[in-house]
Order: C-alpha cells, then sequence, then structure tokens
C-alpha cells in the first residue's frame, strides 16, 4: 500500500512513523512533512498546497490511503475532493467536520441532542454580549465560532477580561472573520481529558485516554498553546468513567450527526472536562490531537494501517480489540521562546543524535528544517520528546533526562508535564 500523510507537525511526524511500521505499507510519503519526517517519508515536490494539487498527486502516484493531520484541510473539503475521485482518505466531510470549524454548530448539535457541554449563548453583537456577560459575571469563557488556530478562546477571570475578548473578538481584530459570532460559555471546572475515537460511520472505537497541558507555563498559567505535552494513560479514567464517555457523549453525537444527514468517519477527538456533574463537552476537533499522538500511538500495538484502513472502509466492527503497550508514554514540547506569541526561527538544534538512540525514547519533529545541511527551528513548537516507562513517572524522568540532552537557543519546555497524575 502506498501511504500519503498530510501536515508537518509533530503529530504527523508520529503518524508517519507508526504507518512506516506497518507491513501493509510499501512507501510512505508527506506533505508538506519537516525535517524529521523527510529522513523516513518522501516529500513530494508540489507547487503548492492546494487540495487540488495533493488530489493530482495521489491519483498520479496510486495512494491507497491518505491521512489529514490538519483541521483546516478538513474545514476546507479535502475528503469530499478525494472521495469524489474514488481516493480513500482517512477524515470527515466538510459538512461533519463543521463540528470543529464551528463551535456554533456543535454547540447546536449538542443542546439539540442532548449531549453534555457547558450552558452557552451565541452573539454577534458587542452591546447584548456585554449585557448578558455583565448579568451572568465572571469567569466565564468567551470563544470565537471559527477556526482561530488555538487562539480564539477567552477564560476571563473577570469581566472587565471577558467584556475586552468580546469586543476584540467581535470586531476582528483579535481572529479575524472568524471571530464575528461568538460563543459566550459557563465556565466549567475539573480535569481536561482527551478522548480521541476511530468513527467509520457506524462502529466507534475509543483509543486510549490522554492528557494534554494547553497553557504555556508550568502549574497551567499563562496563554494557552497546541499543547505543550500529553501523557497517557491516564489514570483518573477507570472502566466506569469511560463507559460514561461512551454513551453519553461520543455514540449520541455519531448518532446526533447521522440524525442530521452526515456519517461520520475519521477520528472524533472530544476534549472534556471531568466536572463534579460527570464529564462535559468543552470542545469536538476532527482530527488526531497534537500532541496526544505522540503520547499515544507509541503504545499502540495493532497495525496503524489497518485500524486507519478499516475506518475508511467501514469495517471496524470487523477487528479484534485494539491492544496498547501497557507501560505508560509522556511527550514534552520544545518551544521557541515567546511562543505562542511571536518568535524567532533559524537557530540550530543539537545534541538530538545521542537522544535518538535511547531506549524508549521518539523524538518528533515539528517545526524544524535543514538550511545549508544544519538542523534548524522553523516553528513555535519544535520538537517533542516522548518516553515511555512502566508507569507515568518512570516515563516523565526518561523524557526529561533525555530533553535535557537537547538544546537551541530560546529552547523552552515546561518541567511539569504529567502533574497532575503524579499528584502535584
Ligand atoms: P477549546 O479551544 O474550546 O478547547 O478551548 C481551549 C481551552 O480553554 C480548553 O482546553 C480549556 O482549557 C479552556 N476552556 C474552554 N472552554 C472552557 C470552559 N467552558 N470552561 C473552562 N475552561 C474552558
Ligand atoms: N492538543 C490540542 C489539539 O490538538 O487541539
Amino acid at each position: 500500500m502506498r501511504a500519503l500523510v498530510i501536515g508537518s507537525g509533530g503529530r504527523e511526524h508520529a503518524l508517519v512513523k507508526k504507518l512506516a511500521e506497518s507491513s501493509l505499507v510499501e512507501s510512505i510519503w508527506c506533505y508538506p512533512g519537516n525535517a524529521g519526517i523527510a529522513d523516513i517519508a518522501k516529500i513530494p515536490p508540489l507547487s503548492s498546497s492546494s487540495i487540488e494539487e495533493l488530489v493530482s498527486f495521489a491519483n498520479a502516484n496510486g495512494i491507497d490511503l491518505t491521512v489529514v493531520g490538519p483541521e483546516n484541510y478538513l474545514a476546507d473539503g479535502i475528503v469530499d475532493a478525494f472521495r469524489a475521485e474514488d481516493l480513500t482518505i482517512f477524515g470527515p466531510t466538510q459538512a461533519a467536520a463543521q463540528l470543529e470549524s464551528s463551535k456554533i454548530f456543535a454547540k447546536d448539535l449538542m443542546q439539540k441532542h442532548g449531549i453534555p457541554t457547558a450552558h452557552h449563548r451565541v452573539f454577534t453583537d458587542f452591546g447584548e454580549a456585554q449585557a448578558y456577560i455583565e448579568r451572568v459575571g465572571a469567569p466565564i469563557v468567551i470563544k470565537a465560532d471559527g477556526l482561530a488556530a488555538g487562539k480564539g478562546v477567552t477564560v476571563a477571570h473577570d469581566i472587565a477580561t471577558a467584556l475586552e475578548a468580546a469586543r476584540s473578538t467581535l470586531s476582528g481584530q483579535k481572529v479575524g472573520e472568524a471571530g464575528r459570532r461568538i460563543v459566550v460559555e459557563e465556565f466549567l471546572s475539573g480535569q481536561e481529558l482527551s478522548i480521541l475515537a476511530l468513527c467509520d460511520g457506524k462502529t466507534c472505537l475509543p483509543l486510549t485516554p490522554s492528557q494534554d497541558h494547553k497553557a504555556i507555563g508550568d502549574g497551567d498559567r499563562g496563554p494557552n498553546t497546541g499543547g505543550m505535552g500529553a501523557y497517557s494513560p491516564v489514570p483518573v479514567v477507570d472502566e466506569a468513567l469511560r463507559e460514561q464517555i461512551f454513551t453519553s457523549i461520543l455514540s449520541p453525537t455519531l448518532r446526533a450527526l447521522r440524525c442530521e444527514g452526515m456519517e461520520y468517519t475519521g477520528v472524533l477527538y472530544a476534549g472534556l472536562m471531568l466536572t463534579e456533574s460527570g464529564p462535559k463537552v468543552i470542545e469536538f476537533n476532527c482530527r488526531f490531537g497534537d500532541p496526544e499522538t505522540q503520547a499515544i500511538l507509541p503504545r499502540l500495538k495493532t497495525d496503524l494501517a489497518e485500524l486507519l484502513l478499516s475506518t475508511c472502509h467501514g469495517s471496524l466492527d470487523a477487528l479484534g480489540p485494539i491492544e496498547w503497550d501497557s507501560r505508560a508514554c509522556i511527550c514534552i514540547v520544545a518551544a521557541s521562546k515567546g511562543y505562542p506569541g511571536s518568535y524567532e526561527t533559524g537557530f540550530p538544534i543539537r545534541g538530538l543524535e545521542e537522544v535518538e538512540d535511547q531506549r524508549d525514547v521518539l523524538v518528533f519533529h515539528a517545526g524544524t528544517a535543514i538550511h545549508d545541511g544544519q538542523l534548524v527551528t522553523a516553528g513555535g513548537r519544535v520538537l517533542g520528546v516522548s518516553a515511555l516507562g512502566s508507569d507515568i513517572r518512570s516515563a516523565r524522568d526518561l523524557a526529561y533526562e533525555a530533553i535535557g540532552k537537547i538544546d537551541f537557543s530560546g529552547m523552552y519546555y515546561r518541567k511539569d508535564i504529567g502533574w497532575r497524575a503524579l499528584g502535584g
């Protein structure tokens, strides 16, 4: 089988690496890729990253399976375009991907079908939003409706912050057109949890749970990022909670979409808050999480290519249970100084060779590139180091020991990944 992965982050590096290990995969391509991916996959020399160009590449090169990493391609209808050419592609259609590309679509669906989530109101007018925020009070959460690369949400602990977020979002100043409509949402407290499930339209197979660390700073302080680290499994998730999430959230969401005329295929990623009154949905994503994938896939023992193909072909029900390495995995992300704000790139990265050779350690590249034969930084999140261990503590110790050997100018990483599982 010839596989193509679309994307350029740590998530895609983890997907490419796992697919390359499959006996079903003869050759693997990735576009646009990064310096680490280029070591194991071919990077096609495309003249643009348009969907049309990717469709013609897949057609011309007999690609049997395309896996989409980032949400923007899904929101733009890449799955519809590939299917129109009878090409097999892993991901939801543009209509179903609205679950991620429009928070209002997702909230309406959840409200209509009784899926547990925070109470909310939708606003297009600042005056009306202001009156509501002043009446309800803080803490309160302001969200842009559309895709905003992780910058569309403000968790406001006072009214002034909430009003400023509502004003700058609605005016287009904060995240452009994506913010012309906003969701003002009840603040939920509890632990966050990422549940990713493979869905083939009929069958839904949850993957092992993971927990992300969204804030830039230790102790979950500072602005939100794409994710600064993750671990799997999550000790707080027992069999009863797993069952509750399946029956009260995953299954009803797929039923709700079907009821609205959409068959969901691909990964359904439910970002949950474990509140005192049970798990509630914070958001849905229509793709693998980053960096959750870098903490999940190293534990996957079942063939990933078989899982993804079965998802595309609607035959997940014919597979046995997904098998996992019983060890824990933790991923720590190293970022450029300044991220998630502005940052410089082009700094040489040192120390990777030794870490890459280390047993039970995996390095996943994100924002990296080769310039004049030298590996350099090329993005906000630069790379992730994942480590496996008999428990989260030993995985964490190994991951921190390994990342400590890597160095680039301005390198920053959180020192407390896994703190919730380890009791602070
Ligand atoms: P989202 O992009 O919707 O996942 O939001 C980004 C982050 O904001 C989440 O991972 C949470 O940490 C936080 N957040 C979003 N919605 C809420 C909420 N209703 N209550 C508390 N925190 C939230
Ligand atoms: N780690 C959060 C996300 O992938 O959206």
